[in-house]
């Protein structure tokens, strides 16, 4: 999607140097950066302490972070050390893993010799692959927009809430919730966006940068509002990301996705995730009891990063001295919850017969 009107991935492979960028998403929105990550180490670094973040981003750089290891080291021991380099930075994103595996997969049965280039090739076909995925849930998930815009008098905005960012920086490009947001205000449909602050770290000031530079209306509202404006009869629909889904559609997602979820089947307001199938583990059924949730340092709840008045982007401490944070990262909601899931495929019910009818292949 563009910045400043200029067309950007959230991650690339720069043409002439050959090296990794990325946008440095620690200081968005207040400012603008890209960086280069060369080593195992700096990869690492930059998936654990969320210089890149979002589930299928996190997959996307995994399989830039084995290309630039088998560079330096293509033997077994190497790809090794890389894989659980890597897939120990975030435990909840499948996508880590589901990367990690698919580079394994490709790179081992190959002569050392044969690696980087390789690897390379495999690392910008998972990013490719992803823009493609995102793009085919923006046209499916436009048609569920299209559907409620046919309900409403003409021109009268179609109102959805989305939690956390699942944009087009949490992704290659087009975002997963944010695709359809994208692809319904790019057809001239109207849209409004309710998007939830997402405590502790704030990714809903990402989505609204997003939204923002795109031309998108948009409102930022605390974490809580999401409940009241839907009594009120202020939301027409819910789409949220997903982290991991389980073989039976049980969404793991963002911490608060669960509550949102809870108040929408309140008050019948459809709620709807944006699945890539990367993002599911057939592995699992039973979301909250299987899958790792991520517990992220405290100092992400007792602190935020602001701009002051002057323009200066700072860190404050919200929270008194001494008092302990706790961070679970994400949460499960139970797929009696969900109403559809919106894949590359099309729309499915959260359930083990709706993800299997779209992806046999994989449910087997
Ligand atoms: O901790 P984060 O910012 O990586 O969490 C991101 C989310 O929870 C997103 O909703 C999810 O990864 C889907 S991104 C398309």
């Amino acid at each position: 999607m563009k910045v400043n009107g200029e067309h950007y991935r959230s991650i690339w492979r720069d043409g002439a140097t050959g090296e990794v960028r990325i946008i440095d998403q620690r200081w968005l929105p207040h400012q603008f950066k890209m960086v280069t990550i060369r080593t195992l180490e700096e990869f690492e670094v930059a998936i654990r302490d969320m210089w890149v973040r979002g589930a299928p981003l996190i997959g996307a750089t995994a399989g830039f972070g084995i290309a630039e290891q088998m560079e330096r080291d293509p033997s077994n021991a190497g790809f090794q050390t890389a894989y659980e380099v890597l897939n120990a930075t975030r435990p909840t994103a499948i996508n880590l893993r589901w990367a990690l595996d698919r580079c394994r997969d490709a790179l081992m049965p190959l002569s050392e010799g044969e690696r980087a280039e390789a690897a390379w090739a495999l690392a910008q076909e998972i990013s490719d692959e992803d823009v493609g995925i995102n793009k085919s849930i923006g046209q499916h998930g436009l048609k569920l927009i299209q559907d409620i815009a046919a309900t409403k008098p003409a021109g009268e905005p179609v109102r959805v809430l989305t939690h956390c960012n699942a944009g087009w920086i949490a992704t290659v490009d087009w975002g997963t919730a944010t695709s359809p947001m994208y692809h319904a205000h790019d057809a001239g449909l109207p849209v409004h966006i309710w998007v939830d602050e997402t405590r502790p770290r704030n990714q809903g000031a990402l989505t609204s940068w997003e939204l923002g530079e795109h031309g998108v209306p948009h409102t930022y509202i605390v974490d809580n509002a999401g409940g009241h404006l839907m009594q009120h009869g202020q939301v027409d629909l819910v789409i949220t990301g997903t982290d991991r889904t389980t073989a039976q559609g049980d969404v793991c997602n963002k911490i608060g996705t669960y509550l949102k979820a809870l108040a929408a089947r309140d008050n019948g307001v459809p709620f709807y995730v944006a699945l890539p199938s990367p993002t599911i583990d057939w592995t699992v059924r039973d979301g909250v009891a299987e899958i790792p949730i991520e517990e992220r340092p405290a100092q992400e709840t007792t602190h935020v990063l602001g701009r002051d008045a002057a323009g200066a982007v700072s860190t404050v401490q919200v929270s008194p001295d001494g008092s302990p944070g706790g961070n679970p990262a994400f949460d499960v909601t139970p797929n009696r919850l969900v109403t559809g899931l919106i894949t590359e495929r099309g729309v499915c019910a959260a359930s083990a017969e709706g993800l299997a009818g779209l992806f046999p292949e994989k449910a087997g």
